[in-house]
């Protein structure tokens, strides 16, 4: 009561720590987490369900991967891509196993080492010009089978979509699968951004996975609407072993998985995760075709997902960053991402204000 006697309610609403309106083109990871998705984390909330993996929505999730991957598939909930790559290739492979990767893998450039310190795997990068690898690519390092003194090559690693926005047909992946079990290799995908890939494609995800060789896949949420989650698809139970007890060993098994699997399981049932890997695809088709009319500016990949690799004056893309996050990824050339919440008045605003940057230093 206060001295007129008068009720004083304190609003205790915290201040919100950021606008909830701003988008940025750093990463899909910074985006929030799809609304429906909170909704099947609240909906999977309550109750004791059994803990490490035996619960309704692990279970779910299988039925779910297995009508996307084929009978066959098995699914590891684990909590991030990085766990997913190490805990999927370690399976993969014995101690002296080696994988052969792009040089821009993120396997390679933004794991911190750790398929090499976590997993002891050796990687043999082989640079590309576009992030993709090819079978001749491949055989440069596909070598020296039974020497003792090189580690053996029993993984070729390829990301799709990859890390410069590119993207491996189906032939071309049924191309590296059949060259590598030929010489009795697998081939394991980096799936972080595997629904865009399909979106692009316009293909079943089996299409490019499943049907055409693929033995282990990381299966991407995160830069696709989750709050975190990803998983390790087995395609093919030959190709890993121990996974169960390696994702323990490599702190990837969640206690309470029914809430990374009820995530994925919200993704994947339906088709959120083509709903929202065909809507950040479109963002980036709109944010280069308004690039491409910007005089001074060129965008400098093709754009086929959701990344835009365009190089911008340095003084204006100083002046943007006052507004916007987005990464240097070449001397001279930035990346831009659209996410599954990016809007067509980000991208204008965006576009206009490149515009406006680079005009004004004329
Ligand atoms: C191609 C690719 N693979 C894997 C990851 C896994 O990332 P994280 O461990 O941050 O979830 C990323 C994230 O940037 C990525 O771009």
């Amino acid at each position: 009561m206060g001295e007129t006697g008068a009720v004083t309610t304190l609003d205790t609403t915290p201040a919100p720590l950021h606008d909830p309106h701003h988008v940025d083109f750093a990463s899909d990871n910074y985006a929030g987490a799809h609304p429906e998705v909170l909704a099947a984390l609240a909906a999977a909330n309550g109750g004791h369900q059994v803990a490490y993996g035996a619960d309704a929505y692990t279970e779910r999730l299988q039925q779910v991967v297995r009508r996307h991957f084929g009978q066959q598939a098995v699914a590891y909930p684990v909590f991030n891509g990085t766990g997913a790559n190490v805990v999927g290739l370690q399976a993969m492979l014995p101690r002296w196993g080696a994988v052969i990767c792009a040089a821009q893998a993120h396997i390679n450039t933004d794991e911190n080492g750790a398929p090499e310190r976590v997993a002891a795997i050796k990687l043999l990068p082989v640079p590309t010009p576009d992030g993709k690898l090819t079978p001749e690519l491949v055989a440069t390092e596909a070598r020296n089978f039974g020497d003792e003194h090189r580690a053996q090559p029993g993984v070729v690693s390829i990301t799709q979509s990859t890390e410069l926005g590119t993207l491996y047909t189906p032939d071309e992946i049924r191309a590296l699968a059949e060259q590598a079990h030929g010489l009795g290799m697998r081939l394991h995908v980096d799936g972080s951004r595997l629904s865009n890939a399909a979106a692009a494609l316009d293909l079943p995800l089996r299409a490019f996975t499943t049907d055409v060789g693929v033995d282990v896949l990381s299966l991407g949420g995160t830069k696709n609407g989750l709050l975190f989650g990803e998983a390790v698809v087995v395609l093919d139970a030959g190709a890993a072993t121990g996974i169960e007890y390696l994702r323990k060993m490599d702190m990837q098994l969640a206690s309470k998985m029914r809430f990374v699997s009820a995530q994925l399981v919200a993704l994947f049932e339906g088709d959120l995760w083509l709903r929202s890997a065909q809507r950040a695809n479109a963002m980036a088709a709109r944010l280069r075709a308004g690039l491409d009319a910007v005089p001074g500016v060129s965008v400098t990949q093709a754009t086929h997902v959701n990344a835009v690799f365009a190089s911008i004056p340095a003084v204006a893309v100083e002046r943007l960053r006052e507004r916007w996050h987005f990464y240097d990824w070449t001397p001279g050339v930035v990346r831009l991402m659209c996410a599954f919440d990016t809007r067509e008045q980000d991208v204008d605003a965006f576009v206009a204000a490149v515009t406006a940057e680079v005009a004004a230093l004329r």
